[in-house]
């Protein structure tokens, strides 16, 4: 009997490749969204940790048992750091330890057997009390304490490490004074031991893990929307965000306010995570780091407050100082603080963007000027230039976006960034949005893309199966586009359990864990399996040509001698396909499938965070022709090995 033929064939032209795909294809964007920054991806555990807040004591409680006497006060006669005046003067009468309790970022995780280093600026201001540290779980028992004493007049920072008897992820640490007395006392910092590289004052080891895994081909921070304020005297200012800590000025997060429904009065940036740590971590996850710089355009959902024209000078020295920041000589005026900050080497970075979500004349005329300025100065630095933001979303949206194509069509950015938020059918019904684009124009980032379940900036937004695997068609069109989309990444990444403004985000933690959602995992699948050419690919039969609901892209690992074949079925229905790799060296008769599957509402969680999760299997029977069965709702990538 005649075997049944597959509905759907898919040729690989593998003796046809294309366009070679550019290391960073798949990336990453941070953006301080979330408290994916403080309370996030910076391991400090203590909130306004330098009574900087408007509300200088907020996060912080007077912890007076009925008997003690005592008084708290902000100050800021001869602080430790002028950039961050006020400190907290707690005066004892000595009947009983009196001080503050910080809350943390929702509490404070700690775990038993792990070390937890204290450390605060402490001045003896009258009598000669000591100080008792402690840890205490969220029911109030006791996890660890020291006691410190033998404080002067001037200031002096103070060390001690803690031991929590065990694990709470809500725990308080309390300061208080015992003995009759007056301390002032600033800059209070409660750190793990354990951090990423073991970094003092450093990132959370298991957060950054999860970036690693994805093998990021360029960082894209600080953001985002973050990087305009909402007005300009809240823009991401780079330079007051490095140096020694104390030094770093805190500035209101724009997320604390933005939503009405998602309020977050305690958020603020104390920028502990600063452009020396965005460039260490690009360095240690082998990405190359995208800053973008604030273009003298405040956001434009918000004030849309301008930089006048023949003002605009030392926003575009900003950039300037970045790039030698980054990259100049150790004696120069900015490498030489980067050197001192430990990195006499340069970060090599050789992008930047000009203005995050901009649109209109006035960002052309704006983003004229830093071209000038950039390009006489380092002509081999490529620029990133906006398309405003998603075209659905601003206020004439699709207009403005091609007024900015004609414009870039003629100014030439190296790269051109696109936002999408929209539906998840929308990413697999536009898989194929960049086929059409011209190719003799700037080469595109696909800066910042997601599918919302619901609908951009509402909360009840879902990362699950569906989203992720629609976006998983999309990037099918991505890689065969890669001659022209030379990077992508999605965005948020970071969102808090108890903290978010909003959702969905690509990975979700708590104060002590951490876990990838679905669309975590297709960008993994994707950016771990990029290979080096774009392969060919034609889908025909089945419902290829009607209604897709298969969709695919494939690519040539070198050095692995491989290739890379990514296939979508967003069906309910097994598509058992037939595949016919042209061209192909010898095929090993083995291969090896790594699948995402599951139902459509699926969602990973803390208590399951591997629901969706990549599954792995030998393929058999691998030839030039050969048979593959695709599961519904499904993301497989297949990896088939040539012989040299
Ligand atoms: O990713 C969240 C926000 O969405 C970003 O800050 C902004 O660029 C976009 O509008």
């Amino acid at each position: 009997m005649e075997k049944a033929q597959p509905a759907l064939r898919l040729s690989i032209a593998a003796d046809k490749p294309g366009a070679r795909i550019s290391p960073a294809m798949w990336g990453i964007f941070f953006e301080d969204i979330n408290f994916g920054a403080d309370g996030g991806l910076c391991a400090e555990l203590v909130k306004n940790r330098s009574f900087e807040f408007p509300e200088p004591l907020m996060g912080w409680s007077k912890i007076s048992p009925s008997h003690a006497r005592g008084q708290l006060s902000i100050q800021h006669d001869g602080p430790f750091a002028p950039a961050n005046p006020n400190y907290l003067r707690i005066e004892s009468r000595a009947t009983a330890p009196f001080g503050v309790a910080n809350e943390g970022f929702r509490g404070m995780g700690v775990r038993q057997g792990e070390a937890y280093h204290f450390s605060a600026h402490i001045r003896n201001v009258s009598g000669s009390p000591s100080v008792r540290v402690a840890l205490y779980s969220a029911q109030g028992h006791l996890l660890d304490s020291v006691q410190l004493q033998g404080f002067s007049s001037d200031w002096k920072k103070c060390t001690a490490v803690l031991n929590p008897q065990s694990t709470d992820a809500k725990a308080r640490l309390y300061v208080l004074v015992d003995g009759e007395g007056v301390v002032d006392v600033d800059l209070v910092s409660l750190f793990p031991e354990h951090t990423w590289r073991n970094r003092i004052g450093g990132l959370r080891a298991d957060m950054v893990q999860l970036l690693a895994d994805l093998k990021p081909g360029f960082l894209r921070f600080p953001g985002g929307c973050i990087v305009e304020g909402s007005v300009l005297d809240y823009r991401y200012q780079w330079k007051n965000t490095v140096g020694p800590v104390e030094d770093r000025k805190l500035v209101i997060n724009r997320w604390n306010y933005e939503f009405l429904h998602r309020p977050a009065p305690d958020y603020y940036q104390s920028f502990a995570l600063g452009f020396f740590e965005f460039f260490q971590l690009c360095e240690d996850i082998g990405a190359q780091p995208l800053p973008i710089v604030n273009c003298g355009m405040a956001c434009q959902f918000n004030s849309c407050e301008l930089v006048p024209l023949d003002q605009l000078g030392s926003y575009v020295q900003d950039a300037l100082d970045l790039i030698e920041f980054a990259d100049g000589p150790a004696d120069s005026t900015w490498g030489k603080l980067r050197a001192q900050m430990g990195h006499p080497e340069p970060f090599n970075m050789n992008m930047i963007g000009v203005g995050n979500e901009q649109w209109g004349p006035q960002y052309v005329e704006r983003y004229n000027v830093f071209a000038a300025a950039i390009k006489a100065k380092h002509p081999e630095m490529k620029l990133v230039a906006a398309t405003g933001s998603d075209a659905t979303i601003f206020p004439n949206g699709k207009a403005e976006i091609e007024y900015l194509w004609s414009e870039w069509r003629a100014l030439e950015p190296e790269i051109v960034d696109e936002h999408f938020y929209r539906y998840p059918e929308w990413f697999a019904e536009n898989a194929n949005l960049y086929d059409s684009y011209d190719r003799n124009g700037p080469r595109l980032l696909v800066g910042e893309y997601a599918a919302q379940s619901v609908g951009v900036a509402s909360p009840d937004n879902r990362n699950n199966w569906k989203t992720a695997l629609s976006e998983a068609a999309f990037m099918t069109g991505l890689e065969r586009n890669a001659d022209l989309v030379v990077m992508s990444c999605y965005a948020p990444l970071f969102g808090h359990k108890e903290a978010w403004q909003w959702t969905p985000n690509l990975i979700w933690c708590d104060n002590l864990c951490v876990y990838g959602t679905p669309n975590y995992y297709v960008q993994k699948a994707f950016s771990t399996n990029r290979g080096d050419v774009i392969l060919p690919v034609h889908l025909s039969g089945g419902e290829a040509d009607s209604q897709p609901s298969c969709f695919a892209s494939a690519t040539r690992d070198e050095a692995a001698g491989e290739i890379i074949v990514k296939v979508v079925n967003t069906g309910a229905e097994r598509i058992t396909a037939g595949l016919t790799i042209n061209g192909a060296s010898q095929l090993k008769s083995t291969g090896l499938a790594m699948t995402l599957s599951g139902e459509l509402a699926a969602e990973n969680s803390l208590e399951e965070p591997r629901k969706i999760a990549p599954v792995s299997a030998t393929v058999a029977g691998v030839k030039p022709e050969f048979t593959y069965t695709f599961e519904p709702y499904s993301l497989t990538v297949l990896r088939l090995g040539e012989r040299a």
